[in-house]
């Protein structure tokens, strides 16, 4: 097994075993999967979800449900192969209700995905959805450009995480393309400037 095969193995296990998470009884009694993510050990880019909703529950992988064809629809419309990125959310647990995940659900999972990022190092990191935006910019010294996600969608950033640089570029939540053509159309024109980070 190559070595960031082996690291993320090691996430997966801890996740699985996260007993102290208030979401881990719901996971149990209804025989869900926690999501921790899916795709190239090696991407040039990670997405970075919210959490994981039914669907992606009962299955264990994420993005496979409504939100994930929307995804799927998204990459196609990009040239990018869903197979050369990385796909994982900020909470590896389903919430209630596809209720929005609570603060202390974001503090008690986002080290895991803070360690996916320095595993993988990817080129770009782009979130999917308000949440996953404000956690990045907050964690990795975007703080003082963060606004809300209709001001600053499809822009690009650059940082640094403890690897190195990267870009990040936040987008809006699948989900909010489900009912409205519009905003489908803002996502697949945000989604052309990851073209060129995927060569
Ligand atoms: N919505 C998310 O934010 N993540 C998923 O994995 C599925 C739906």
């Amino acid at each position: 097994m190559d070595s960031h095969t082996e690291k993320l193995k090691k996430i997966k296990e801890e996740v699985i075993n996260l007993t102290a998470s208030p979401l881990y009884s719901y996971r149990t009694e209804n025989h869900y999967h926690p999501v921790i993510g899916e795709g190239d050990h090696y991407a040039k880019i990670i997405f970075v979800g919210e959490a994981p909703g039914k669907n992606e529950a009962e299955q264990g992988r994420p993005f496979c449900g409504a939100s994930g064809r929307i995804l799927d629809e998204l990459l196609a419309a990009a040239a990018i192969d869903r197979k050369t990125v990385y796909i994982t959310n900020i909470v590896k647990d389903r919430p209630p209700d596809n209720r929005d995940p609570l603060p202390a659900e974001i503090d008690l999972y986002s080290p895991f995905l803070d360690r996916q990022i320095n595993i993988i190092q990817p080129k770009v990191v782009a979130t999917l959805g308000r949440y996953s935006m404000a956690y990045i910019m907050q964690r990795y010294g975007l703080s003082g450009e963060l606004k809300s996600i209709s001001q600053i969608h499809g822009k690009v950033f650059k940082t640094t995480a403890d690897y190195g640089e990267f870009t990040y570029i936040p987008f809006y939540h699948p989900a909010v393309a489900a009912y409205q053509f519009s905003m489908r159309e803002t996502l697949k024109k945000d989604f052309q400037i990851l073209r060129e980070y995927a060569k």
